[in-house]
């Protein structure tokens, strides 16, 4: 494109202008030759590329060019490793690259609010630090290459039955506490260049015409400067799509929404300068794209077949290991069983499914490095029932010193597009597991799934090991950990409850077919279990390791506005391993609705046997700030939090408090409706009430009177009833207030 995009938009026809708003196929946008406007290709999908060269689809049905399937979001998120999401995106960059893509479809950075939601496998996390963290180092990486992200999806897109209609009903705070902050983290830190409009309502307006979200929150407030692109298929009505901000339908309706278009700016239903505004993005950013076209666009596959393995390797989970039964040893008996140790579970079903470059076999993996290894198929993956099969994994487990035994759901029963309704694995499956448990000690269950797995065996397993959807490189990198070659590092993204039961969203999640209502508010995975003081079956953050880790002196220090933590951390066993340094912060401050602590901060730390390592971590204003939805804004009350660093959301080991004095007064004005014992809890209010004839004749009459509960559950306007008078309840006030 050799002109300004200024000049260009001068030259445009009505009609050009609303060719250039909507697509011109599945994967380009229009071009218009005779001003030398080229188009460009988006291409999903956040684990690898899926583009397609011949029959085009938004659902993953069609075949796409070869590429690496690099792990799915909910493993590499369990890296908890900024540097890991670069790298992963740097190489997608590359590949996008070599296939004259433009923009990739991804990252996918929508919260994990229900573990039943059927795209969770897509999504990094149910924290929006994590995913916000996460997700800037992705779209770093990619966009270092030359090649734009669309950051998706965009916003509260957490359920999948009736994703294009279902309204997502939610509170101006846990919305922009919850589900808007990984997307304001990512927009502030790494400028995407497109945002993709998710299908779904907020509140009763669709995404796609919802001029809050795409120009005033999104532009206004947060300075986005890129283009909004719409989910395939989400545009209702095209002419609204462009007044509230969409910039550009995707697939689109072909000639029906051009046409919609130019009669809504006929009709003056659509301002011609709202329409201005969107080509001039889209110019700009196609400006940007070619500008950015890399010389050598080669990638090397081999190589980044190798980076997969490495990513997928350090992001898997060991959950328990009781006995350390792993890692496996040399001269143990092994017994392998299970369908999907050969033919692996290694990636999502939908948009995001890549034509792999080489999927590797567990199995074949541990047969070439082991060498006392049977295997038993065990089960049929699609639940077809089979004594023969059990059967002989269960005489065969008699034998073996050990049984590794690969579990988890099969796509059908875990894709996009629809909802799960139970986190049970297949009943063929499980009654596998109790089987086989009964008569070997030493049973691994090596797990692919997408989202959290409900485990009714789990006290008859010593060792569980969560690989989630690893790639194509699967087979090596379970190898990996369950020899010990790597030695496992990933922490949960998510809690995994007891029972699905007990999740927040138990009972609302999917309950109708035209709400999904967000009643749990803030509390959202651990935010709740933590307040509920409801035991998981593994918290936020879990994640063990084949050595041990001791953390010591943590020491807070405020410097330049910010707290600079540092602590000491010890590997204490015999093996080098990774640790991931947690810092949860408590807020014992504001008098809101507000969780136990949340994530802030972590820091992934290697370190050799018996090595030990002060590190640093620096927290700024936003690990203190909530949003005060009366303010429309963020805010830091002043007064106590507490720092709390650990291992998981449910192992703190070392905790020390804080005070902030630069934020908000904590105290409100006092007012003839403040009850007294909020005036009675307030340090600065102490010397007031000692002095005062008010005071000491308050302190009297609670003193500690068996009452005292009910007489401080009186505001200051029904202090008569307590024997003052009203001119005596005034004149505290003011003092009070000059405060
Ligand atoms: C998905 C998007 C995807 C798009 C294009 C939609 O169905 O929701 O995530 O990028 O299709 O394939």
């Amino acid at each position: 494109m050799n002109q300004d995009p200024e000049k260009l938009l001068e030259q445009l026809s009505l009609e050009e202008k609303a060719s250039l708003v909507s697509g011109t196929d599945f994967w380009y946008t229009t071009a218009i030759e005779c001003l030398d406007i080229p188009s460009l290709n988006l291409t999903d999908g956040p684990a690898g590329l899926r583009k397609q060269a011949g029959d085009s689809d938004a659902l993953g049905l069609n075949k796409s060019v070869e590429a690496i399937n690099f792990p799915a979001a909910n493993l590499i998120a369990c890296s908890f490793d900024r540097k890991a999401l670069q790298e992963l995106g740097e190489r997608l960059g590359n590949a996008a690259q070599s296939e004259d893509v433009s923009i990739l479809l991804g990252p996918g950075i929508n919260i994990k609010r229900s573990p039943l939601a059927g795209r969770n496998f897509e999504f990094f996390s149910e924290d929006p630090y994590l995913t916000g963290e996460l997700g800037a180092a992705y779209v770093k990486g990619v966009q270092n290459k030359g090649v734009g992200v669309s950051l998706k999806h965009f916003v509260a897109n957490n359920r999948e039955n009736q994703r294009f209609t279902v309204s997502s009903n939610i509170e101006e705070r846990p919305l922009r506490e919850i589900y808007l902050h990984a997307f304001e983290t990512i927009v502030k830190d790494a400028h995407p260049y497109t945002i993709m409009c998710s299908y779904n309502p907020l509140n009763g307006v669709l995404n796609a015409q919802n001029r809050t979200l795409l120009t005033d929150i999104l532009r206004n407030e947060w300075g986005f400067d890129g283009i909004v692109l719409s989910d395939w298929g989400a545009v209702a009505d095209s002419a609204a799509s462009v007044q509230a901000g969409m910039d550009l339908e995707m697939p689109g309706k072909g000639k029906a929404s051009q046409q919609a278009v130019v009669e809504a700016v006929q009709n003056n239903q659509l301002a011609v300068e709202d329409l201005d505004n969107s080509v001039l993005r889209i110019l700009k950013l196609i400006q940007q794209l070619t500008d950015n076209a890399q010389t050598d666009p080669s990638y090397d596959k081999e190589k980044q077949h190798e980076l997969a393995r490495v990513l997928a390797s350090n992001s898997m989970v060991l959950l328990k290991n009781d006995e350390q039964v792993l890692p496996i040893k040399e001269d143990d008996s092994l017994l392998v069983v299970g369908e999907l140790a050969d033919n692996p579970r290694s990636q999502g079903g939908g948009s995001s499914h890549v034509n792999a470059y080489k999927v590797s076999s567990p199995l074949e993996n541990i047969q070439s490095g082991h060498s006392n290894v049977h295997f038993e198929q065990g089960y049929h993956l699609d639940q077809t029932a089979d004594k023969n099969l059990s059967s002989k994994a269960l005489e065969a487990a008699k034998k073996a010193d050990k049984v590794v035994l690969f579990a988890g759901f099969p796509e059908s029963l875990e894709s996009e597009g629809f909802d799960k309704d139970s986190l049970l694995l297949p009943e063929n499956q499980n009654r596998l597991i109790q089987e086989i448990s009964q008569v070997n000690d030493n049973v691994v269950v090596v797990l692919q799934n997408g989202s959290v797995v409900a485990m009714p065996w789990i006290h008859q397993v010593k060792t569980i090991l969560e690989t989630y959807l690893a790639g194509e490189t699967v087979g090596e990198a379970t190898w990996d950990v369950l020899k010990g070659t790597v030695n496992p590092s990933g922490k949960l993204a998510e809690t995994f409850p007891q029972r699905v039961e007990d999740n927040p969203t138990a009972l609302t999640f999917n309950a109708s077919t035209i709400d999904e209502n967000y009643r749990e508010g803030l509390f959202v995975g651990y935010r709740y279990y933590d307040k509920k003081k409801l035991a998981p079956l593994f918290p936020f953050g879990h994640g063990l390791s084949y050595t041990t880790f001791a953390y010591q002196d943590l020491t807070v220090e405020e410097k330049e506005n910010n707290f600079i933590l540092t602590v000491t951390l010890s590997n204490t066993g015999k093996v080098a391993g990774s640790e991931v340094v947690q810092v949860y912060i408590s807020n014992q401050t504001s008098n809101i609705e507000k969780p136990e602590k949340e994530l802030k901060q972590f820091e992934k730390v290697y370190l050799e046997p018996n090595e030990t390592k002060k590190v640093k971590i620096v927290l700024d204003d936003s690990a203190f700030m909530w949003y005060n939805v009366d303010k429309k804004d963020w805010q830091i009350d002043d007064g106590s939090y507490l720092v709390q660093v650990g291992s998981s959301s449910a192992d703190i080991r070392l905790t020390q408090e804080v005070t902030i004095q630069k934020g908000t007064k904590t105290h409100p004005e006092v007012t003839s409706d403040t009850y007294i014992a909020d005036i009675m809890k307030r340090d600065d209010l102490k010397d007031l009430i000692a002095t005062t004839e008010f005071g000491k004749t308050l302190n009297n009459l609670i003193g500690d009177d068996s009452n005292s509960k009910m007489l401080e559950n009186i505001p200051l306007r029904a202090a008569e009833m307590m024997g003052f008078s009203p001119a005596q309840v005034k004149a505290f006030i003011d003092k009070a207030n000059e405060k």
